[in-house]
């Protein structure tokens, strides 16, 4: 994957010593609250999932996911990656996550951009989904400002492990040909 260099941050592939930088996104409750992970208790926690959810994808031929480095010092600071690849209709997903000291200054719409042109120009991609559950409505933002078109809500179509209660998800695309 083509190391990317934004205004304040580059995307680069995440690596397995990024696990101490990974740790203190993920043990925030906050950060963590809408996703399916964390929040990390130990370090070990962060090196295993990079381990069997990053790394894993090489096994499967895809990309591993990008770390998210803040210019200034080089930090790792949140990740965005490529997930649920659909080989016969030529889409996947992304998923996102970043430290709560870098929300709202515009950081995760440049990356969803970057990425997006990616999956288009890099591992030519024809369609890319971004999913949210109705809460979320910082995510609903980046997709939006990312120039993503809204699809559907599946209702209750995602069961929270931590809410232990089924959430409405709302999707949203972009195809190739829009860019
Ligand atoms: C979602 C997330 C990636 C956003 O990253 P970010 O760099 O802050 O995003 P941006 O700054 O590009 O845009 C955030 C937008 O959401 C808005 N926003 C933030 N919190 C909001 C809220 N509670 N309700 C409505 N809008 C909200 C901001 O005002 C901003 O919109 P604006 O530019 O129109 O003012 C970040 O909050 C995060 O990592 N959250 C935890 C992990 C997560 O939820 N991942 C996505 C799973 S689908």
């Amino acid at each position: 994957m083509p190391t990317i260099e934004l205004d304040r941050v580059i995307l680069r592939t995440l690596l397995k010593k990024d696990a101490n930088d990974f740790f203190e996104v993920g043990k925030d409750p906050l950060t963590t609250e809408f996703l399916t992970w964390g929040p990390f208790k130990t370090i070990k926690e962060s090196r295993t999932m990079i381990k069997f959810t990053y790394f894993r994808r090489l096994a499967r031929q895809e990309p591993i996911g990008y770390a998210i480095l803040d210019k200034t010092n080089l930090k790792m600071i949140g990740t965005i990656e490529f997930h649920t690849f659909n080989q016969k209709l030529n889409t996947c997903e992304i998923g996102y996550v970043l430290a709560r000291p870098y929300w709202n200054q515009g950081i995760m719409t440049d990356c969803v951009k970057a990425m997006t042109e990616v999956a288009f120009t890099h591992l030519g991609i024809d369609r890319v989904i971004i999913k949210h559950i109705r809460e979320n409505m910082a995510s609903q933002r980046v997709i939006l400002k990312a120039g993503y078109d809204f699809i559907e809500i599946t209702n209750q179509g995602f069961f929270h492990p931590k809410t232990h209660r089924f959430h409405d998800v709302y999707v949203y695309e972009k195809w190739r040909q829009q860019q």
